[in-house]
């Protein structure tokens, strides 16, 4: 497991994008070979977009060739409502890339038959060849996707149902109405997530900070179901130093040794 600690939220969110254009270049994806990426929404994740639709506009970078899994949806809002995942990656992402709706994918939290969709969902990752990074965010809770705690660390793809902390938490983009936010979503499972070649999670701010220490100095648990990913083979937890503020000196002073190391990922 890999910590990579930046500055700020600025920092942080360069070198993530950095890191997904190296991968993208060295994986040299054709017709023939696509490279699949693993995608997330929310707050964390919007700078990093932001640098990769710049190296896009700066010809440095292209979509062409890249296929694209995002982690959740809500079930049974519209795909063009503000608040559903398919409008935030369009708006946020998809629309200033160059890449193919068709290899874009997302769960359609309106399909008549969810636990199909659901299904389908992990087989059209199958037959992509599995995914070879996989971005994510978390939650104050640990959550990855919308696997929260109690989570089977082994769960794939399926509806869930929202606890009523994550309802009320996202009230505020529903008009600050309970009642209009979605009580379920589909999400891909942890065992999807750690089905990746590789997993990178971005961590950022102190909100987030004990629950970063709960994914990287504590044992695995699925009170947190982040922390499953000390077993990845390759995950990389790229944060901020605000996040790292629970975290032990020793344990920043270690990762922060590494930097040098980390850092040849992401050289232009
Ligand atoms: P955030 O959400 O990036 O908006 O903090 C992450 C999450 O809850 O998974």
């Amino acid at each position: 497991m890999r910590l990579v600690i930046l500055d700020d939220y600025d920092a942080a969110s360069e070198w993530a994008a950095k890191y997904v254009r190296n991968r993208i270049h060295k994986f040299k994806p054709g017709p023939e070979k696509y490279f699949v990426l693993g995608l997330p929404t929310g707050s964390t994740p919007l700078g990093m977009y932001k640098k990769l639709i710049e190296f896009h506009q700066q010809g440095k970078l292209s979509f062409k060739y890249v296929k694209t899994f995002n982690m959740d949806e809500y079930v049974g809002i519209p795909s063009d409502h503000p608040e559903s995942y398919h409008y935030y990656m369009y708006e946020n992402f998809f629309k200033h890339i160059d890449i193919d709706p068709a290899n874009a994918h997302l769960l359609d939290g309106n399909a008549p038959d969810l636990v199909k969709e659901c299904d389908s969902f992990e087989k059209r990752i199958t037959d992509a060849g599995g995914v070879h990074l996989f971005i994510g965010g978390i939650g104050p809770d640990g959550h990855i996707a919308f696997n929260e705690p109690g989570s089977s660390l082994v769960s794939r793809t399926r509806v869930k149902s929202l606890a009523v902390d994550t309802i009320q938490a996202n009230a505020r983009f529903f008009g600050g109405d309970v009642n209009k936010v979605p009580k379920m979503a589909l999400t891909v499972g942890v065992g999807t997530v750690m089905d990746a070649d590789e997993v990178m999670i971005l961590i950022t701010g102190v909100s987030k900070a004990f629950a970063l220490y709960k994914a990287i100095e504590e044992g695995i648990s699925h009170m947190w179901t982040v922390s499953t990913f000390q077993q990845h083979p390759k995950a990389l937890f790229v944060c901020d130093e605000d996040a790292t503020l629970e975290l032990r000196v020793k344990t920043v002073k270690y990762f922060k040794g590494l930097m040098h190391v980390h850092n040849q990922e992401v050289q232009d």
